[in-house]
């Protein structure tokens, strides 16, 4: 018997991944894995919430595939993880079906990151679906009975919700579910090369896990730094420099950092030394990571194969889980009772 506690989480299907993802989350996925037995979601569906055109989900195989082999080359381990398409999962689309009687309209138009998303994704009106975004995640991370839910903080909320979804089902129909917690990495987001808050391939102000080096140079070169420092004799600002902030989450040499920042401080180094040494840090963060990944996509076939056995792994959880839900609901003996009256009239008809 396996008594490992499980862990759901996971991404929607819109590409590459950067570095901001791996501070956010895919380091602490690597870590888990070995505690946690890991469900990864592939979800698309919450994709369509926002975009549904035909090239949006033309755009899902590839899209899927290239972030599969960021979290491969990240070190995620498929061997102990499962990694799995939602919407090849049909069991949550009825998981969600039931879950909505379990939350009310005004608790969800109440989530501030339902309307942000709204607004990015330039919709007058909130659409049905959208609404209903955390209602779809409380079906996935219920679906595999998780404990843990590794989010980023825009996705709290939406944990809560689920907790409030899992509570409401096991009092109307007797326990099922265990009540998952959220977990939100202490390190924070990590701030874009422009110095926005949020690294985001949107905004272009994104380190891609599978740039190469001479994209790295370009990216880290053009990086914002203190803009009140017009010559390196000016004491700059280290407090909320990207370059700084860099360099404390990708280079391991603490003294080089320190050095760095006092004589920043000081005005006394340019900001090329600064980001030369930031590019070698970040650089030999990568090589391994990009080493990693060339292997697998080398490997032809190899993340599909990931997928699909994922994906039917899901599969199997979601049907037993499913049948529990019924269960307890009662949901499977009226169709049940039907079928079997049924088959009884149909054979007193036959022997008339
Ligand atoms: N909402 C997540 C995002 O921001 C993706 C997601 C869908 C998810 N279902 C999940 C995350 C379940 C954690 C658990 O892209």
């Amino acid at each position: 018997m396996n008594a490992r506690k499980r862990i759901l989480t996971g991404d929607r299907p819109t590409g590459r991944l950067h570095l901001g993802h791996y501070i956010g989350s895919l380091q602490a996925r690597a870590t888990l894995q070995h505690e946690f037995e890991t469900f990864l979601i592939i979800a698309d569906l919450h994709m369509l919430t926002t975009k549904n055109e035909k090239a949006d989900i033309d755009a899902v195989d590839e899209n899927a595939r290239q972030m599969v082999l960021d979290y491969l080359a990240c070190g995620i381990d498929p061997s102990l993880v499962t990694i799995y398409l939602q919407s090849a999962v049909h069991e949550v689309y009825e998981m969600n079906t039931i879950f909505q009687n379990l939350v009310t309209v005004p608790r969800l138009e109440r989530l501030p990151s339902l309307k942000d998303m709204a607004r990015a994704a330039h919709k007058e009106e909130m659409p049905y679906g959208l609404l209903g975004y955390p209602v779809l995640q409380a079906a996935d991370i219920l679906m595999p009975r998780a404990h843990l839910v590794p989010v980023g903080k825009d996705n709290l909320a939406h944990v809560e919700i689920t907790r409030e979804i899992a509570r409401r089902f096991n009092a109307l129909y007797g326990e099922v579910f265990p009540v998952p917690d959220p977990m939100i990495p202490d390190i924070g987001t990590l701030v874009g090369t422009d110095g926005q808050a949020k690294m985001s391939k949107s905004l272009g102000n994104a380190i891609l896990l599978s740039d190469d080096a001479a994209t790295v140079r370009r990216k880290v070169f053009s990086m914002y730094t203190d803009p009140n420092r017009i010559s390196a004799d000016i004491p700059g600002r280290v407090e909320g420099n990207p370059v700084f902030i860099y360099h404390d989450a990708f280079n391991p040499d603490k003294a080089e950092v320190e050095d760095l920042k006092d004589r920043y401080r000081r005005g006394q180094v340019g900001d090329v030394e600064v980001k030369e040494k930031l590019n070698s840090a970040l650089n030999q963060f990568l090589t391994p990571i990009r080493q990693r990944r060339a292997a697998y996509e080398a490997d032809q076939g190899y993340v599909d194969e990931v997928i699909y056995t994922g994906t039917l792994r899901a599969r199997e959880e979601a049907q037993a889980t499913l049948l529990a839900m019924k269960k307890a609901m009662g949901l499977t003996g009226v169709f049940n009772r039907i079928s079997r009256r049924t088959e009884k009239r149909r054979k007193r008809l036959e022997q008339a």
